[in-house]
Order: C-alpha cells, then sequence, then structure tokens
C-alpha cells in the first residue's frame, strides 16, 4: 500500500510578485530560498521553505500558460496542495480502483528528476492536488 508521508508545499498563484513577497517574506519572515524563471512552465516561482515543507508562489510570465488562464479566471489565491508520497505509480493505481478523477493518468518527471502527478479537484472537495514523489 502506497503511503502519504507529508505536506511536501502548498502553491498560491500570484499576480505581483513583489506585493506577494511584502506578505510572506517581509511580514511573515519567511526566508526566499529561491526566485527564479520556469520557462517550460511559463512562469515565476519563489520558494519559501518552512520545516519540512514550502510555500511556492507562482506568477506566469506569459498569458498563454496554464497558470495565466488560473489567474485570469479566478484571480489570485490558493492553487494547489502537494502530497508527499513514497510509491506514486501504485498511489495512481490505487486511485484509479476507486475512480478518482486524476489529471496525470500517469507520473510526469520534473526538471529535478522528481516524479509528480495532479489529480483532478472535481475529486477533492475542490482542492488541486499533486502528488509528489521524493
Ligand atoms: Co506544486
Amino acid at each position: 500500500m502506497p503511503n502519504i508521508k507529508a505536506v511536501n508545499h502548498i502553491a498560491v498563484v500570484v499576480d505581483d510578485m513583489e506585493k506577494s513577497l511584502s506578505f510572506w517574506r517581509d511580514a511573515l519572515g519567511i526566508e526566499v530560498h529561491e526566485l527564479r524563471d520556469v520557462p517550460v512552465e511559463k512562469s515565476q516561482v519563489a520558494f519559501l521553505p518552512l520545516a519540512g515543507s514550502e510555500v511556492e508562489l507562482v506568477k506566469p510570465t506569459s498569458d498563454d500558460s496554464g497558470i495565466a488562464k488560473y489567474l485570469a479566471k479566478r484571480g489570485p489565491g490558493m492553487h494547489h496542495i502537494c502530497l508527499e508520497v513514497d510509491d506514486l505509480d501504485a498511489m495512481l493505481v490505487q486511485l484509479k480502483s476507486k475512480g478518482i478523477h486524476l489529471i496525470n493518468e500517469e507520473p510526469r518527471t520534473a526538471a529535478d528528476g522528481k516524479k509528480y502527478a495532479f489529480v483532478h479537484p472535481e475529486s477533492t472537495s475542490g482542492v488541486l492536488v499533486e502528488l509528489y514523489q521524493v
């Protein structure tokens, strides 16, 4: 049986990175570990690590990206919660067997080699859920 281990990160879509950092970094005092462009996702991402977890701020850098469409439709806010799983393939099989609607039926591989897949919000009480195998 695959096991969920932890909340890996929480992702927030932002329309103005500096304005967002004035809360997350300056007011709350969380250190920004990394701020970089992710050309393949047409977005800019800020990583703010916490003990065992992370807040990710994501800003679109192009109007035609998935994140830009999300922002246009819903405005800034909570985008997804990412759960760490010890066996992503097994978890996807388990979810499919229970009729859960998956956005990625097969694991995708990030630039850093981590495997991930998204679960559709219609199966999760409205929250986009990312599953991550570290
Ligand atoms: Co994520």
